[in-house]
């Protein structure tokens, strides 16, 4: 469904701060409002509504208010730190001190894990070399299942691999992707996005709750990360590339573990003026 995203060009001021959060939509030209060029490819992340300090931009699928007053209670912090974080794909050239990156492994460390195995493992990488080198390959990577997803023999391989249902969501992001990774220029890094670390989660693949393990402790270092003035991003695009045994390597993992999440941060180089709009969450009380 193409989603609606509407500039009132009477508040808009052509700051460009939302055609900087989302390349892949807006197209801006400097000092005039930018224009919604690609709404097909719009995944709701609602960025462009938060970062937009005068409220000019308006979605289809809810509204967004500015962040309620911080609370002191507890309870009220954390589901502030919660409705307050978002992505981050914009970072300051300023590497995480390693001390900060220790205790964020260690908070993720806490998370729970099925049986109490306490088997997930992690990797911090801090190399900018190693880094740019993960995006390369990653990018590789991804280039090539695109390409496979254009034919029916390639389609029929990676149904083989993933499945036919995951197939079909695959082609339907595929022109995502691509906007997103064959379109992004090429000095651009639009798999690791130039961040100052990434911290691999990964877990020996015969347990049954290997990746249910590695999501939560992720889930806590990534609000961890917030809660010290750090932006987080998942990144998919490895985790799914990690069966690429170059890339594996790259990645420090051993033979036997699998790669199930991968989480870059980094001080933010952008700041969230207001909430995303958010639709109701599904529930059936029963
Ligand atoms: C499983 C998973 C994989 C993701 N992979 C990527 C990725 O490869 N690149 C990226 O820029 N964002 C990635 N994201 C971030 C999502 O795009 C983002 O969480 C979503 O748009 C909502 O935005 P928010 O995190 O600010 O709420 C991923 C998120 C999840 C949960
Ligand atoms: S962020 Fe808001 S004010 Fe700035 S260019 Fe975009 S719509 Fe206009
Ligand atoms: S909701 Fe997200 S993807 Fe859609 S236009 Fe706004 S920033 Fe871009």
């Amino acid at each position: 469904m193409i989603q609606q995203i509407t500039v009132d060009n009477e508040k808009c001021t052509g700051c460009n701060l939302c055609s900087k959060v989302c390349k892949i939509v807006f197209k801006h030209t400097k000092g005039i409002p930018p224009v919604v060029e690609h709404p097909e490819i719009c995944n709701r992340c609602g960025h462009c509504v938060a970062i937009c300090p005068e409220g000019a931009i308006k979605t289809s699928w809810g509204e967004a208010g500015p962040f309620p007053p911080e609370p002191e209670d507890p309870a009220g912090a954390l589901d502030f730190l919660i409705r307050t974080r978002r992505s981050v794909r914009q970072y300051k050239d300023e590497p995480v001190p390693r001390e900060i990156l220790k205790d964020l492994v260690e908070t993720a460390s806490l998370a729970p894990t099925g049986c109490n195995n306490r088997d997930v493992k992690f990797t911090v990488i801090t190399d900018r070399q190693r880094l740019k080198e993960i995006s390369a390959l990653t990018r590789k990577t991804m280039h090539g299942l695109l390409e496979k997803l254009k034919s029916p023999l390639g389609r029929f391989f990676v149904g083989m691999a993933i499945g036919k249902e995951r197939l079909e969501s695959m082609r339907e992001a595929a022109p995502f992707f691509t906007e997103l990774i064959d379109n992004a220029p090429e000095e651009a890094d639009p798999i690791l996005y130039k961040a100052p670390a990434a911290v691999i989660i990964h877990h020996p693949s015969a347990d049954f709750s290997a990746e249910a393990n590695c999501w939560l402790a992720v889930t806590y270092l990534m609000l961890a990360a917030q809660a010290r003035g750090l932006g987080t991003c998942l990144i998919g695009f490895v985790t799914g590339s990690a069966r690429n045994p170059e890339l594996k390597s790259k990645l420090g993992v051993p033979e036997g573990n699998g790669v199930y999440a991968c989480v870059i941060l980094g001080y933010p180089n952008i700041r969230y003026s207001r909430q995303v709009p958010y639709g109701k969450p599904d529930i059936t009380w029963i």
